[in-house]
């Protein structure tokens, strides 16, 4: 089965214009637009372009023609680690975050990956209680992970595990 049929079945969508595939060099001002609008601290343009020459697992889902979201995986040896995964603010809060990471989930665990791990704000209430709500649990914190303005805040850090 094509990987957007499957896309389609897990998001039980009947709708033919929604599309999940791999980031492209041209998806990059997008990206762009997204990660300025909805980060205080974005990714640059630089670190996008280093994530899809590394070959990490870099996904993007369309809708109408138009990039609605982008999640980038490192997958090795048997973890996969979610650095970033973000919805158009235009699209938030009607259900493709929680798809897009089942989704996700899928593409890991054909990677070879047996667990997945992703790192989040402390002040994050909205990806928390998503993450939460799809299984994953609070494994750990990093000390002063994330610029804050006047410092650092902790990550925390989250698995959830195929077994
Ligand atoms: C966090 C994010 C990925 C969630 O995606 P989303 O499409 O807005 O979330 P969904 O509509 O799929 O919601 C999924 C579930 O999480 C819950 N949820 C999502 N955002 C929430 C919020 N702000 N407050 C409370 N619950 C929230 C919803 O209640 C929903 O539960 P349900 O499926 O049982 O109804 C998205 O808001 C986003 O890209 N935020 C900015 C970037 C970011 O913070 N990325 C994560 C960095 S670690």
């Amino acid at each position: 089965m094509r990987l957007i049929d499957k896309v389609k079945m897990a998001f039980g969508v009947e709708d033919d214009s929604l599309h999940l595939r791999p980031l492209k060099n041209k998806d990059l001002p997008d990206i762009l637009r997204i990660e300025d609008s909805v980060y205080d601290y974005p990714w640059s343009e630089q670190i996008f372009k280093d994530c899809l020459a590394m070959g990490y697992s870099n996904w993007g889902l369309h809708s109408e023609g138009q990039l609605i979201a982008y999640a980038i995986l490192s997958i090795a040896v048997g973890e996969a680690h979610v650095l970033n995964i973000c919805i158009d603010p235009d699209k938030q809060g009607q259900g493709f975050g929680r798809m897009f990471l089942q989704e996700l989930f899928k593409v890991a665990k054909e990677k070879g990956a047996e667990s997945i791990f992703l790192e989040v704000r402390p002040t994050n209430k909205g990806a928390i209680v998503l993450y939460k709500k799809l299984g994953f649990t609070q494994i750990g914190q990093r000390k002063n992970y994330y610029p804050v303005e006047g410092g650092r805040e902790d990550a925390l850090v989250f698995s959830y595990s195929f077994d």
